[in-house]
């Protein structure tokens, strides 16, 4: 670059160093957000008019150079140099290439520093926006597959082992609660998003009549920024967003978790459908697990950039420092991951394939209806200390019979408590333990069953 030809200063006399171009270079990545960048500038320009602090002329000029700069960069055609720094001044200076001296006055009132967190929190809307509705379409999924298998008995597990026979549906709707909540919190962040920071110019405001409220109107912020140091400083909005972010993977890594245990040969529970597994090179009767793992594996990025979001704000003085460039390569990467898994996640889970036969195998193996037979002694006035250390010498016995609760004979049940009668076999059984458990929240099959429908009213 020539001498004093810098982009932003006549003041400098040496040039920038190419080292150092590269270095504080960002438009390589932030060109990303050149379709907001013009709407930011659309509605600034348009209120420069309206305030009578540019003429009309330059404003149809100005907003005739953006909507052709808007084309070029929709068809490929726009030229981005790292010359010009970042995607305001590539799309400032080619303004001014296009219509002349009005290009040269877009920027009165404002600065990049109002402009890039304006950029920001306009990108991040769209995101927030179709990240719920990804949400909801793995909801939907979840729901259908739930649907299918309200009778579906499974060992519920605590601590790995087998612990009580849940439905296999109560079980799938405790993701979809999970997501509810995921909904929610990118559904509040909405409001910290939504207000706007332009105005604020480099920091302190600017001395020429604007109307920050006409540009709030324009962009569809619901608030302006109270304060202008805080508009150009804060970055909350981004670290909350990771925040939520890493929260829905780590529910997403959890169920991962589950799928990949299910669908191995020791639980077998599951087939996930052939599209979303690899073989082997060397093993051909493998079948890998490899999307739910690598679900798994991405939220280490994910909490990786959270992390790094965190770290970047904590020592910067106020106002705006060029630090904060450093928020867009995580938070770009952020939705881009969390987008990519919600896609691929609601089509894996629409392709999961049952296998009820092993799932209640499973149950029954486990002695799952213990607590049943403790709590029928209960009922009929045992204390439950008592009954537990009654049930756990039977299970101890039914173990060296190699058999079930439900398969010792009414006799050799009554020789841990005369209390045993008949009744108890209506209790052991699988069926007869989920049935009881018939509360708001249990898994009982009417609870499930009204548990989804309430779900499917959510959703509609
Ligand atoms: N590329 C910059 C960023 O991402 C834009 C703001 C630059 N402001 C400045 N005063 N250097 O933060």
């Amino acid at each position: 670059m020539k001498k004093n030809s810098k982009k932003w200063s006549e003041r400098f006399s040496e040039p920038t160093s190419e080292i150092v171009k590269r270095f504080t270079a960002s438009v390589t990545f932030d060109q990303r957000l050149a379709m907001v960048d013009i709407e930011g500038s659309l509605a600034h320009a348009e209120m420069l008019k309206k305030q009578k602090i540019i003429s009309a002329s330059d404003f149809k000029s100005i907003a005739k150079g953006l909507n052709q700069i808007q084309k070029e960069i929709q068809s490929g055609k726009f030229k981005w140099s790292i010359d010009l720094e970042d995607v305001h001044l590539n799309i400032e200076k080619r303004l001014t290439d296009i219509v002349g001296e009005p290009g040269k006055k877009l920027h009165t009132g404002r600065s990049r520093n109002d402009q890039v967190a304006t950029d920001m929190r306009l990108w991040l809307r769209e995101v927030v926006d179709k990240t719920i509705a990804q949400i909801e379409t793995l909801q939907r999924a979840t729901l259908t597959l739930a649907g299918e298998h309200v009778m579906t008995i499974m060992p519920g597990l605590t601590h790995l082992q087998i612990a009580q026979p849940i439905s296999f549906a109560h079980h799938l709707l405790a993701y979809f609660e999970m997501l509810e909540r995921d909904k929610a919190r990118f559904q509040d962040s909405y409001k910290r998003i939504n207000t706007l920071p332009l105005g604020a110019a480099a920091l302190a405001g600017t001395s020429y009549p604007i109307d920050r409220a006409y540009v709030a109107k324009l962009l569809k912020f619901d608030s302006v920024m109270a304060n202008s140091i805080d508009a150009v400083s804060d970055r909350d909005f981004l670290i909350e967003f990771n925040f939520s972010a890493s929260l829905l993977m780590t529910h997403l890594s959890r169920w991962s978790e589950e799928l990949i245990m299910w669908s191995s040969p020791f639980f077998g529970f599951i087939e996930i459908s052939d599209g979303f597994c690899t073989g082997s090179s060397i093993m051909p009767q493998k079948k890998n697990p490899d999307v739910p793992e690598l679900v798994r594996g991405k939220v280490a990025r994910v909490n990786g950039h959270l992390v790094a979001l965190l770290t970047l704000m904590k020592g910067q003085p106020l106002a705006y420092n060029k630090d904060n460039q450093e928020d867009k390569e995580p938070i770009f990467d952020v939705a881009d991951t969390i987008s990519d898994t919600l896609n691929i996640y609601a089509e894996m889970v629409a392709g999961i394939t049952v296998s009820k036969e092993s799932m209640e195998a499973a149950a029954f193996k486990g002695y799952s209806t213990a607590t049943d037979l403790a709590d029928y002694l209960v009922k009929k006035g045992m204390p439950f200390r008592e009954a537990h250390g009654v049930v756990a010498k039977a299970v101890k016995y039914a173990i060296a019979q190699g058999c079930d609760l439900s398969e010792l004979e009414l006799k050799a049940l009554q020789k841990f408590s005369p209390l045993i009668e008949q009744s108890i076999f209506q209790c052991l059984t699988l069926k007869g333990s989920v049935q009881s458990r018939n509360h708001f929240g249990g898994t009982s099959f009417t609870s499930v069953k009204s548990a989804l429908k309430k779900a499917h009213q959510k959703l509609a």
